[in-house]
């Protein structure tokens, strides 16, 4: 947590671009300063009054903090349409929040000022959560850490590429990163380059490598000073990084002036190892928000002496993607800067997300800090039943080896399951001879809401080498037709254009979404399917 002795946020204005160093306040929203002072008279902006906002105040029943419990047992949404249908399932504990349209105590929050024109750091109230809640749990190790609102992590990784990075430049990622990441960069000419992994994520002696080694001339663009990471539940591998190797990669930053852009949505989604059904008590945790919050991987804010990270958070999984909300942690230059890009395309979270915003903050403001953490404690639990039960799926469906692999790269060290296919009652000749081949392989992950699953076509009867993509798009394409959508690995690659791994393609697979019951058929389909494309 920021205190006196820490320093404050060394100055980085080196690292802008020059559209951001172009970039002007808004002449308009430099009278937002003078707008919270209750005794002036506002005649300069095309405000209109409050009375003409068509809405008297807004409600909403919103869940208890402590809606789900602790117990890791699968059991289908109350929410799932069928029972609602048929108006079975628990009851679910609401509390209702209202947001009146003007303020009874001067920090109430109210629809006068929250669907107001406002400034693009966002209404006080959530302000005042975000800093709290940041210096509380992820302990910045600088002094004058900045908070602002954005409308989303790509809003936010978006904003921040046009801020740090001019055409023509190159950033660090992971070898498979996050593709809207990629895709709102490249129209820009600002390109990737993918640093190896291991089942930690970016792999330190490999960062060092890149670095150290650039060569300018050959790559055709300076060396890389903007580093993009997922660092916990990647986005696709699901590999989580732990605190140690945190440190090294921020001190490689630090030796070499790379600003870290820290994209972290599943934060809160660690859930710890898989164990098999057998070995799986069900167990009730107690609640205590000091333990859970010690438990996560820190963030590299931990780390942050200078202020050097720019940590994208969202309310995307903890709340509602539709709440189009989150924020930036970062110094107060690079906040100045990305409030000054938010001004004048977004302005604040806009439009009918400011209701959003609203009942966001009353809802935060309302269940509290230590609320809000049992919220998300509650939802880890959730995700880690989800986690269980998908790998359990497929434990039914295939026949499920572990073996302590030769696997380098991503999975070097891990674990691995091995799937290929069990025998089924009405075996034929080919299921004999098929039962075991490989079919794919995947490490349960210890975070986040997705399995990357490797597809071995190096054992598809008739692969020859350079077939990989065509028979990931193939066998993409024959479950979807099936039913069963998932993600093709090549998504996700930031080698943008070149081929894939020999004999390997890969799927990304959610957990996150499907009911229980769903999950299960999906999984009977991916069988059904990877037999018979495993026998063309
Ligand atoms: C790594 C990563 N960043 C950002 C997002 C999107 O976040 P938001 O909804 O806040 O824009 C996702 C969503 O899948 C993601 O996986």
């Amino acid at each position: 947590m920021a205190s006196e002795k820490q320093q404050k946020a060394i100055d980085l204005s080196h690292h802008l671009s020059d559209l951001s160093r172009a970039r002007l306040v808004s002449p308009l929203k430099g009278l937002a300063k003078y707008m919270g002072n209750p005794n002036l008279i506002a005649l300069a902006g095309g405000m209109p009054h409050p009375s003409y906002f068509p809405f008297a105040d807004i409600s909403a029943s919103a869940l208890v903090p402590d809606s789900f419990s602790l117990e890791s047992t699968p059991r289908e949404s109350t929410l799932s349409w069928v029972w609602k249908l048929f108006g079975a399932g628990p009851k679910e504990k609401t509390t209702t929040i209202t947001v009146p349209k003007f303020p009874t105590h001067a920090d109430d929050i109210n629809l006068a000022v929250a669907l107001q024109y406002g400034t693009a750091q966002g209404i006080v109230q959530l302000q005042k959560f975000l800093k709290e809640f940041v210096a509380k749990v992820y302990q910045p190790a600088y002094a004058d850490f900045a908070t602002l609102v954005q409308t989303g992590n790509t809003d936010g990784w978006s904003r921040t590429v046009q801020t740090l990075c001019n055409p023509g430049e190159i950033f660090l990622t992971e070898e498979w990163t996050y593709p809207s990441a990629l895709y709102s960069s490249l129209p820009y000419n600002i390109k990737p380059v993918a640093v190896a992994m291991d089942s930690e994520g970016m792999r330190a002696d490999a960062l060092r490598k890149v670095l150290s080694e650039w060569d300018e001339e050959a790559r055709g663009a300076k060396r890389p000073h903007v580093m993009y990471t997922v660092p916990v539940g990647q986005n696709p591998s699901g590999a989580t990084m732990g605190a140690s190797r945190k440190k090294a990669i921020y001190d490689l930053c630090v030796e070499y002036d790379v600003i870290i852009v820290e994209d972290d949505p599943y934060y809160f989604l660690q859930q710890g190892q898989y164990k098999a059904r057998s070995e799986r008590s069900v167990e009730t945790i107690k609640h205590d928000g000091d333990i859970f919050l010690h438990n996560l991987a820190p963030s590299y804010l931990k780390f942050d002496y200078q202020g050097r990270v720019i940590r994208l958070d969202t309310f995307s999984k903890y709340v509602a993607p539709g709440s189009r909300l989150g924020w930036f942690t970062c110094s107060p230059l690079l906040a100045e800067r990305l409030e000054r890009q938010g001004e004048t395309t977004t302005q604040a979270p806009s439009g009918l997300s400011q209701f959003e915003k609203s009942l966001i903050t009353k809802l935060l403001t309302t269940w509290k800090y230590d609320g809000y953490v049992r919220w998300l404690h509650g939802l880890a639990i959730e995700y880690k039943t989800r986690r269980d039960y998908f790998i359990d799926c497929l434990a039914d469906e295939f026949h499920l080896a572990k073996s302590a692999t030769l696997e380098q790269g991503l999975w070097k060290g891990c674990e691995v399951f091995e799937g290929s296919l069990k025998p089924k009652n009405s075996m034929i000749m080919y299921e004999k001879t098929a039962v075991k081949t490989k079919m794919f392989s995947f490490v349960p992950p210890t975070s986040g809401m997705f399995i990357w699953m490797k597809i071995h076509f190096e054992n598809y009867p008739s692969f020859k080498a350079g077939d990989e993509a065509t028979l990931e798009m193939q066998l993409w394409e024959k479950l979807a037709e099936a039913g069963v959508l998932v993600a093709p690995g090549w998504y996700f690659s930031a080698y943008v254009g070149e081929a894939p791994d020999a004999g390997e393609g890969h799927f990304r697979i959610s957990f996150s979404n499907a009911e229980f019951t769903t999950m299960k058929k999906a999984v009977t389909i991916f069988g059904d399917v990877l037999r018979d494309f495993f026998k063309e």
